[in-house]
């Protein structure tokens, strides 16, 4: 797969065939603003300012389908927010979204993967993203796409709401993450369950006091175990 300007990559995922392409189609930019309101905008709105600006600096990835949108990626080469802080070599992945009726066959992955492919051709060194906990399914779509969960925040982005942030080198690196030989404590995170005040207040004590942790999914049952050490 490769993206870059003006290009599109056709994908078939589950017998379903997406287009995916970099777009500033005012039509395809306001159903991506209704889709990022529904999902994302409740915690954390993008305006459509943002959006086009994000579009403009080749943020932008939508997946196409039959001509209309079935998802969409953000990354940002540069910040947008003054509540963005990153290095020159380092891009913020701002978001991706699949409708409801194309989600678990892959297309949120493609599509991250892309805007991967695209700042590794940028010569951006690392990827950077912020999610809720209670996200557990993008917590799983990134820990499979060999993101690390190396941050939390009781308030990243002053909306009182706790954020893991997640890092991944994308430059090839031989160094693989050390799983604590003795961990302290161990929790779980489970798609569509909200974890409770307990689950969050430990995790902000390991990562205020420099606990390692190491994430890992036991395919058995798509939670997500946190091993704090
Ligand atoms: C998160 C999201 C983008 C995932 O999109 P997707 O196209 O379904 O993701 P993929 O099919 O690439 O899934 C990759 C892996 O993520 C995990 N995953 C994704 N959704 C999951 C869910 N609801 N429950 C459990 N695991 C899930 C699975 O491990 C999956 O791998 P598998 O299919 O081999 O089991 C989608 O659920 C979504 O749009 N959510 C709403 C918007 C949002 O919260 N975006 C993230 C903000 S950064």
């Amino acid at each position: 797969m490769k993206a870059a300007n003006n290009t599109t990559t056709t994908i078939t995922l589950d017998g379903i065939t997406f287009s995916i392409k970099q777009s500033d189609d005012p039509e395809i930019l306001e159903q991506i603003k209704a889709l990022d309101d529904k999902y994302i905008g409740i915690h954390y709105a993008l305006t459509m300012e943002q959006l086009i600006a994000i579009a403009h600096k080749d943020g932008l990835l939508v997946a196409l389908h039959q001509n209309k949108l079935a998802g969409y990626s953000l990354i940002l080469f540069e910040p947008i927010d003054k509540q963005h802080s990153f290095a020159s070599d380092e891009a913020l992945l701002y978001g991706t979204t699949v409708k409801k009726e194309f989600r678990h066959i892959g297309l949120g992955s493609a599509l991250a993967g892309l805007q991967e492919i695209k700042a590794k051709n940028k010569g951006i060194k690392k990827l950077r993203l912020t999610v809720r906990p209670e996200n557990a399914a993008a917590v799983l779509m990134r820990l499979k796409n060999n993101f690390q969960i190396n941050g939390f925040d009781s308030n990243y982005f002053g909306d009182e709401s706790p954020r893991f942030v997640m890092e991944k080198n994308i430059v090839e690196s031989l160094e693989k993450p050390a799983k604590p030989v003795n961990h302290r404590a161990s929790l779980v995170l489970t798609p569509d369950h909200k974890p409770s005040q307990t689950t969050l207040t430990m995790l902000a004590m390991a990562f205020s006091v420099g606990m390692k942790v190491y994430a890992y999914y036991p395919e058995s049952d798509q939670a997500i175990r946190l091993l704090l050490g």
